[in-house]
């Protein structure tokens, strides 16, 4: 098993790009951040206040709210600016209390990282805090969520179940988004796929399994058991675990738990990374629970897939990111290594060409 954030640059500082490498030419980098819990106390009205809503204000305004601070967002434009990756993955919780007013913002937010074809948005259990009109809630989304080729797109969207799971191809990549988003008691922060999208994703895995994808599956709650409270967890997680081992896939990225996360789905794939990134507006935390963002430069080797992984976490006391570490992931047999035969799942180089 390998250990990702073994190894520490001294150069931490830099802001080189990973897409720079000169042996990148046909890699792809993906940066992974989750978790902004955009806020609008402002925005909230005492009707708003007759709901789940109420328990979430006060928790913001009495815990967590001075834990996080928008101005992380502002500095984050900045380093991606520098590093620049082919693409964003945003695991969810980007509102905090679904209020229409966060959603617009989140918007905004959203312009600010890129294009809704270089940003890929799944929605978080604080994204369905409430039962909430779609058009003033992830209708904003809509185009940073939606698949490169929508079922059913001659009919408008109204619902998230007509999104997910959503398929977007970059390059020799396959980013495959789930939504485990659901409105629940005001105790409870679980999250549930359900059978039709657990369905659509099998079908979603073996048909990009058999083009010779890298298919990186996006959730926001963990897919592991155990990773976060019985309160916290994905309800159908055996499900997806079970779907996933005869499926494969070859890297999982999650939130929710807000705190850095790395353990092993086993899969047909192979024993698969699954990596959680905490709240990419939390401050002043130990490292593990402060902002940070991941980069991940994907590319075909001979016989396996390369993946170099780049951590960035925020340093309070110098307002920016910085390099915390940087390891190459590729040369792992039982994640990504596919000689041995078809046990281990699809390759970049196994028959009918990538
Ligand atoms: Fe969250
Ligand atoms: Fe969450």
């Amino acid at each position: 098993m390998i250990s990702i954030n073994s190894e520490n640059h001294p150069n931490s500082g830099s802001h080189l790009s990973l897409a720079d490498s000169p042996s990148s030419a046909s890699a792809i980098t993906l940066a992974h951040l989750s978790d902004p819990h955009i806020s609008c106390m402002h925005a909230i009205t005492t009707r708003d206040l007759f709901s789940k809503r109420l328990f979430g204000y006060l928790r913001w305004k009495l815990v967590r709210g001075s834990g996080h601070s928008d101005r992380v967002l502002s500095v984050l434009q900045a380093d991606l600016a520098s590093t620049k990756p082919d693409h964003i993955a945003v695991t969810g919780d980007l509102t905090h209390l679904s209020l229409s007013a966060e959603f617009k913002k989140a918007r905004q937010w959203l312009q600010t990282l890129g294009s809704p074809s270089t940003v890929t948005v799944i929605p978080g259990n604080h994204d369905a805090y409430v039962h909430s009109d779609w058009h003033k809630t992830m209708a904003h989304w809509t185009e940073y969520m939606l698949s490169d080729f929508p079922q059913d797109s001659e009919h408008p969207i109204n619902s998230i179940d007509r999104i997910f799971p959503c398929l977007r191809i970059r390059g020799h990549v396959a980013i495959i988004g789930l939504c485990t988003a659901q409105p629940t008691a005001p105790h409870l922060a679980v999250g549930s796929i359900g059978a039709v999208q657990l369905s659509r994703l099998e079908k979603i895995l073996t048909q990009t399994a058999r083009q010779e994808y890298f298919r990186v599956l996006l959730i926001h709650h963990p897919p592991a058991s155990g990773t976060v409270s019985w309160r916290k967890r994905l309800t159908d997680a055996p499900a997806l675990q079970s779907l996933l081992a005869d499926s494969g896939v070859e890297l999982i990225l999650h939130g929710h738990a807000h705190f850095a996360h790395q353990c092993y789905l086993k899969t047909l794939s192979g024993s698969v990374p699954v990596m959680g990134a905490p709240s990419i507006t939390a401050l002043d935390r130990p490292a593990d629970r402060r902002a940070r963002y991941y980069i991940y430069r994907i590319s075909p080797g001979d016989d396996n897939w390369n993946v170099r992984l780049q951590v960035r976490v925020y340093s309070p006391s110098e307002n920016r990111f910085i390099r915390k570490s940087e390891q190459q992931i590729s040369d792992h047999q039982q994640s990504w290594g596919y000689e041995d035969g078809p046990s281990k799942g699809p390759g970049p180089h196994s028959a009918g060409g990538r």
